[in-house]
């Protein structure tokens, strides 16, 4: 009876025992999650603190914002407004220029080459005879630029300096980066120019001689270019571009090499072809001040006949041809407007009273290089990178 009792007791106490225990663990876990229930109501508080404060910065930057949008949309307007005038100051201005400037001076022809060397006879003949015959005898053509009719800005390719041109005959367009070096990049069309994506993957001619300066003319299939070998000697190199092969070559003595145009002193001589010939625009020596000017056969390079063009290299950028008539470009160093504003006729036919001052339209910095397309009446234009083509209109010379 007894152990049956201990046995019992011990069950009993074995069991309140157990209960304590679980009961213990019971109270502990509670208590946990009593804790954790604490935590999560705490971070619920604090969630919905930061939330509540999210929503009042949300609307702060909402409501700035907003007010920055206005502000935007009021400066935009006023910028407007002032572009707006900023255009009709320009244009007054341009008014002014015009109203203002002389007229580009127009130079009388004046030979500086012997005539007994250089076709006397030829202006003898001259003299009595009509003005057709007068004509012909260096150039044929009788125009004159009245205006330039629009301006085409195509791409931006190469550094800022350069030059670019199109063989009328051929209608290739032929760039020349940059103020030397031997190679030429071809490019079919103009159209193809355009559509390029630099000169990758384009035919680049090879040449095998440097140029100097972006004073080359392409006429006819075949390029002229001036080679600079040494401080004296300037020669100018006949180049096929079909077979790729020097033609013609000959030595132009000039007394240093000076530069042409005082705003691109790389440019020393600049060449210019037509159906009358090859024009040969240079620097006599570093004490003329003058642009001077020659003729030369484009078959052999012979010299034909020598021009003072009485045309400034001060302040001069660059210069073409049409018809006989040189137009020399006058900018200022900080560039501003290009100008026409002198030019020279080796006709002797243009009158002071025609001589057009011609602005070249707002643009981008100064032109490197001028080159006229007598097919199309237009002047290709390298202006700071920018390759850009100048359409002209033209007028007939008033014969006097
Ligand atoms: C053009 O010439 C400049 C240097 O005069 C050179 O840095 C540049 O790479 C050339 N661009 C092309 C397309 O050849
Ligand atoms: C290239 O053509 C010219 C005629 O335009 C010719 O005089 C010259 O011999 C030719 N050169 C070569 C290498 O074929
Ligand atoms: C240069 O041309 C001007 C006219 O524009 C003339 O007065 C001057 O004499 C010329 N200078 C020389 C050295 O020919």
């Amino acid at each position: 009876m007894k152990p049956l009792f201990i046995l019992l007791i011990f069950s009993a106490w074995t069991f309140i025992g157990a209960q304590y225990y679980y009961q213990g663990l019971m109270d502990y876990l509670e208590n946990r999650l009593l804790a954790i229930e604490d935590r999560m109501q705490f971070w619920s508080e604090q969630y919905h603190q930061y939330h509540t404060e999210m929503l009042a910065f949300k609307e702060l930057t909402a409501v700035t914002i907003d007010g920055l949008k206005s502000d935007h949309s009021n400066m935009f307007k006023d910028l407007e407004g002032a572009s707006l005038r900023v255009d009709l100051a320009e244009k007054e201005m341009d008014y002014v220029e015009i109203q203002t400037s002389p007229r580009a001076c127009a130079n009388r022809a004046d030979k500086v080459v012997e005539h007994e060397a250089w076709g006397l006879q030829d202006r003898e003949e001259e003299e009595d005879g009509d003005w057709e015959d007068l004509q012909s005898k260096v150039s044929d053509c009788v125009e004159i630029i009245s205006g330039i009719r629009s301006v085409k800005i195509l791409k931006r390719v190469g550094s800022p300096k350069g030059m670019w041109t199109r063989d009328p005959r051929s209608s290739k367009v032929y760039v020349f980066n940059g103020t030397s070096g031997d190679t030429v990049f071809q490019f079919n069309s103009v159209r193809d120019f355009s559509r390029s994506l630099g000169v990758e993957g384009t035919t680049s001619i090879q040449l095998p001689s440097e140029w100097s300066g972006p004073g080359s003319a392409v006429h006819n299939g075949y390029l002229y270019y001036v080679q600079q070998d040494t401080d004296t000697d300037v020669q100018v190199v006949k180049y096929d571009l079909l077979n790729g092969s020097v033609t013609e070559a000959a030595i132009f003595p000039v007394d240093s090499h000076a530069s042409l145009y005082s705003l691109n002193p790389e440019t020393f001589a600049d060449l210019a072809a037509d159906d009358q010939g090859l024009w040969l625009l240079y620097a006599a020596s570093d004490s003329e001040p003058n642009i001077s000017l020659a003729k030369m056969d484009t078959a052999t390079l012979d010299i034909e006949e020598i021009w003072d063009t009485r045309c400034p290299r001060e302040n001069a950028e660059a210069a073409f041809v049409i018809c006989g008539i040189v137009y020399v470009v006058y900018n200022t160093r900080l560039a501003s407007r290009s100008r026409v504003q002198c030019l020279f006729d080796v006709n002797d036919m243009v009158v002071s009273q025609e001589a057009p001052l011609l602005y070249f339209p707002r643009r981008y910095g100064a032109h490197a290089s001028l080159k006229y397309n007598p097919e199309e009446k237009q002047l290709y234009g390298w202006d700071d990178g920018y390759q850009i083509i100048y359409r002209l209109t033209m007028k007939r010379k008033l014969l006097v």
